[in-house]
Formats: C-alpha cells, sequence, structure tokens
C-alpha cells in the first residue's frame, strides 16, 4: 500500500472510493433544541444509517465514520456511558440490516480500551459480515491516530531489535502497512460537519492527499443529499498529488 496513489491520474475525480466523516455537532444539535446531548447522538446514529445507504447508492467503497475519539473519554461519565450504551444499541439493531446490505464491518482503534461487552461486539459484528463486497464500513472507536502512529512505529522497532528489519527498509509503504487498515485505501475524501475546521487526531497519516471539507451542517442533520452535495463537491477537486 502507496502513502500516496500515484495511480490515480491528476484530472477531475470522479467517485471518491474511500469517504471517511468526522461525524461532529450532536451535543450543539441538541442544545439547539433544548434537548439533553444524548438525544443528538441518537439523531446522529439515525444519520448515519442514512449516509450508509447513500454511500452504497452512490458506489462508494469504503466509508470511515470518526465514533469515538481516544481523546472522548475526558467527557464527563455520564455522556461516555450514554454514548457506549448507543454503541451497543446501534450494532445489535443495525448489524443484521448491514449484512443484509452486504456491508463489511470493521473498527480502527484501541479496542482494548472498550467494555468486555462492547470487544466481543466488535468482534462478532466483523466476523459476520467479513465476506461481505458492497461496502466496507470502518466504525473508528476509541481511535487517536498519533496513538496510531506511535504503535506502528513501535511494531517495526521491534521488528528492528529481534533482526527481522533493517532499517533502510522502513519508508513509507512498510510504515503504512503497519497502519490498522492496511489493505484499504486511504481516503479521499475526509468531511467534518459542525463548522469545526480541524482534524482531531483522525486518519493524519491516510490523510495525506485526501481532499478535505468542511460543512456547516450538524451532523444529526446530515443526510443523502447532503453526502451527493459532498460527492459533487469532490468532482470539482482536481487531484495533483505533488504532480501537475
Ligand atoms: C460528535 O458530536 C459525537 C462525538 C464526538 C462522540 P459532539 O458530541 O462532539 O457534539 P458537539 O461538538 O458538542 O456539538
Ligand atoms: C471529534 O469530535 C471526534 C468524533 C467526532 C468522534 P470532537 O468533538 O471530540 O472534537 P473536538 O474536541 O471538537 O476537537
Ligand atoms: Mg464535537
Amino acid at each position: 500500500m502507496l502513502s500516496v496513489q500515484p495511480n490515480i491520474p491528476a484530472t477531475l475525480a470522479a467517485v471518491p472510493r474511500h469517504v471517511a466523516i468526522i461525524m461532529d455537532g450532536n451535543g450543539r444539535w441538541a442544545a439547539a433544541r433544548h434537548l439533553p446531548r444524548a438525544m443528538g447522538h441518537r439523531r446522529g446514529a439515525e444519520a448515519v444509517r442514512k449516509v450508509v445507504q447513500g454511500c452504497i447508492r452512490q458506489g462508494v467503497s469504503v466509508l470511515t465514520l470518526y465514533a469515538f475519539s481516544s481523546e472522548n473519554w475526558k467527557r464527563p461519565a455520564e455522556e461516555v456511558d450514554d454514548l457506549m450504551a448507543l454503541l451497543r444499541f446501534y450494532l445489535k439493531r443495525e448489524i443484521k440490516e448491514l449484512h443484509n446490505n452486504k456491508v463489511s464491518v470493521r473498527f480502527i482503534g484501541d479496542m482494548a480500551g472498550l467494555p468486555l461487552d462492547l470487544q466481543q461486539m466488535v468482534k462478532d459484528s466483523e466476523a459476520l459480515t467479513a465476506s461481505n463486497k458492497m461496502l466496507t464500513l470502518v466504525i473508528a472507536l476509541n481511535y487517536g491516530s498519533q496513538a496510531e502512529i506511535v504503535l506502528a512505529c513501535r511494531k517495526l522497532a521491534g521488528k528492528v531489535a529481534r533482526g527481522e528489519l533493517d532499517t533502510a527498509e522502513i519508508n513509507e509503504e512498510s510504515f503504512g502497512a503497519h497502519l490498522q487498515i492496511a489493505d484499504l485505501p486511504y481516503p479521499d475524501l475526509v468531511i467534518r460537519t459542525s463548522g469545526e475546521r480541524r482534524l482531531s487526531n483522525f486518519l493524519l497519516w491516510q490523510s495525506a492527499y485526501a481532499e478535505l471539507l468542511f460543512l456547516d451542517v450538524l451532523w444529526p442533520d446530515f443526510d443523502e443529499e447532503t453526502l451527493a452535495a459532498a460527492l459533487d463537491d469532490y468532482k470539482t477537486r482536481e487531484r495533483r498529488f505533488g504532480g501537475r
């Protein structure tokens, strides 16, 4: 896996193969309606269903969703508990439907830091849907890009220490191969909702040449039309990968 994708010509892009979304703004959506934040998260989970359907319809191959960052543990325990409960509920309710739609579900992040029952659900969901080919849905859960990069360094250093790898063999390609979703293409389009213009520790290495799209829409309001508009915007981008 190359860190950039020079096989894509420097012309107008068509449908992105990999769309990655920082689903932000659930709290503000709820606050604007004088509702508890948990309601915003619940409506956010409904938006996930729409974006999955949209990606299937539009022919996107990989959709990565940032569901919970390794920094989100800093939130009040009650909100963290709400989010974990919602994840359980979502996985339990949606996994059959995702499987029926031939969606392969994968997770990135530090699964060992999750409650044990969720770890089991993660494994079961991956096993059930592993051979599906319609869409790969990657859920970033307890995910932090810097931690992922550090872990890759540690794995490479271990190989060097054991004499399995020469330091000269550490390059963009071998480094990328030690990241969590090394078999999938890197994101072509990274979308962040809620008007914030930052990456918040999401796929930093993998997004080196991604097109970035910052939308003011709050995540619970994101629907198939929003996705279609985002993909239209992507079509207007000219990707150069450093060429001309
Ligand atoms: C995104 O919405 C969901 C997660 C980070 C889990 P937020 O909860 O961050 O919503 P805002 O940013 O406070 O509006
Ligand atoms: C990023 O959103 C994480 C997820 C969407 C899961 P945050 O709301 O946690 O990001 P910051 O704190 O505004 O940077
Ligand atoms: Mg936020």
